[in-house]
């Protein structure tokens, strides 16, 4: 049995959320591999909206496993929130989530190490989520990390973390940064309840779990998180986030040997958005920007930050595409484009005055110039569509161009945030 991967293919925030909830009944598991409480992945369902954090978002099914990877970065104190406004909302996590022991913990004073690193950057800073999420994975790459395995013996956990805790003292005092000592004292009671409410979870060795049920012929989906552009390696290095993002993450993140590998789901948006600083190479600075902000509701699902807003970028989703091996497009949010009488696409860049359908080594601003081609738009209210065969002419044509342009299928079509509105196309 293979395992199949859903990730994003642009900045982040093309829906996977959504998507994981709506493929989940074809699973037994769903499985988080990388990232952490910088994501936000939204779900709409009965009326209710939900966002999650850390949690995979196949908790709102029935009853699937649902996996924290060792990819993860894990903190408690945005972990227990997150599950007890779960668990009040009648779901019952501990039945169905599982923890990897290996998953490397988010401290507080990671946060701070993450505020000071961007007040140092000044104007070049990444414009991170503030969650700590770098100086986490810098401390596991460095071999100083803390992970939930190490905190599960209670009567250990409190050398562990002021081991971890001096030594970033330590660190922003040489940033300039000292701590509020007192702040950090409250931010500290916080998170050891947290680690304590954590320890009542089922903590396993994940990569056990996951090749068990591969063995067992039992089917699971790997939930990305970020996106393919803001892959440590692959990504608008340096303005990216801090762990791979893309199909091979999935390995990694959860111990699956690569030719475990099945679908890869890559989603996108019919236009593109980034939170966050760093280059955007079609980003729009216009009233054509704003409306696709306004129309399709582009503020941070974590930071309430305004997303900026632009065209669909084909040269980098031929570039994701490629990196991630992706075997089917999903296609979000083409209903906010409904009212466009032209829609732009941006099909090659002009590098130094030369056209190239190869994804530079910098897209920093002023090297790249989009080459854009205009399609006509579909004027069609889409969002109560529910087949294909109601799909307009043009908007069948925009599908065709894509899947031209990408070389790979579009097979599922989202028209709006609820879970019903979801088209999968006849392959
Ligand atoms: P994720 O991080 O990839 O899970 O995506 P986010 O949840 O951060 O952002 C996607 C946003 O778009 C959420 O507010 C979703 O509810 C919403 N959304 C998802 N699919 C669609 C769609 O097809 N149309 C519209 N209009 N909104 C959508
Ligand atoms: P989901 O999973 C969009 C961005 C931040 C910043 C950069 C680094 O919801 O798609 P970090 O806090 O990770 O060090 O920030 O990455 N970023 C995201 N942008 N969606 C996300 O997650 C993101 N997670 C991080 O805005 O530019
Ligand atoms: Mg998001």
């Amino acid at each position: 049995m293979k395992v199949d991967v859903l990730l994003g293919l642009q900045w982040g925030d093309e829906g996977k959320g959504k998507v994981v909830d709506v493929l989940t009944p074809r699973y037994d598991a769903v499985a988080r591999f990388q990232g952490g409480p910088n994501a936000g992945h939204t779900l709409e369902f009965d009326g209710k909206k939900y966002v999650l954090r850390s949690i995979p978002s196949g908790i709102f099914q029935d009853g699937q496993t649902n996996i924290i990877g060792n990819g993860v970065v894990l903190d408690p104190v945005l972990f227990r929130q997150e599950a007890l406004e779960l668990e009040a909302s009648g779901i019952e996590l501990r039945k169905v989530l599982k923890i990897s022991r290996k998953a490397h913990l988010i401290l507080p004073t990671h946060r701070l190490l993450d505020a000071a690193g961007e007040k140092a950057k000044g104007s070049s800073k990444i414009g991170t989520t503030g969650k700590g999420i770098g100086p986490t994975y810098t401390d596991k790459i460095s071999r100083n990390g803390l992970r939930l395995g190490d905190v599960e013996n209670a009567a250990e956990a409190k050398a562990k973390y002021e081991e971890h805790r001096n030594a970033h003292l330590r660190k922003l005092a040489d940033m300039g940064a000292e701590a509020d000592m007192a702040a950090l004292a409250e931010l500290e009671k916080a998170w050891f309840e947290a680690v304590d409410y954590l320890r009542t979870f089922d903590i396993v060795d994940s990569e056990f779990v996951v090749n068990d049920l591969i063995s067992k012929g039992k089917k699971i989906l790997c939930e990305g998180a970020q996106g393919t552009m803001l892959d440590v390696d692959f990504g608008s290095y340096p303005f990216v986030t801090s762990s791979n993002t893309v199909c091979a993450g999935a390995c990694t993140g959860l111990g699956i040997a690569p030719n475990k590998i099945g679908e890869v789901f890559g989603i996108f948006k019919a236009y593109c958005t980034r939170v966050g600083s760093g280059p955007f190479p079609t980003e729009l600075f216009d009233e054509t920007g704003k409306t696709i902000r306004a129309i399709g509701h582009e503020y941070g699902a974590v930071t309430g930050r305004e997303r900026r807003c632009g065209w669909i970028d084909l040269v980098a989703l031929r570039y994701a595409i490629m990196i991630n091996g992706v075997t089917q497009l999903i296609m979000m949010k083409s209903d906010v484009l409904d009212n466009f009488d032209t829609i732009r696409a941006c099909v090659a860049y002009k590098v130094n005055g030369k056209e190239t359908s190869q994804f530079p080594f910098s897209i920093e601003d002023g090297t790249v110039e989009p080459v854009y081609v205009d399609i006509p738009g579909w004027k069609t209210p889409m969002t109560g569509v529910t087949s294909e065969e109601q799909f307009p002419t043009a908007f069948k044509d925009y599908i065709a161009f894509l899947e031209k342009e990408l070389g790979t299928p579009i097979t599922i079509v989202s028209v709006g945030p609820d879970r019903t509105q979801t088209i999968e196309r006849r392959k």
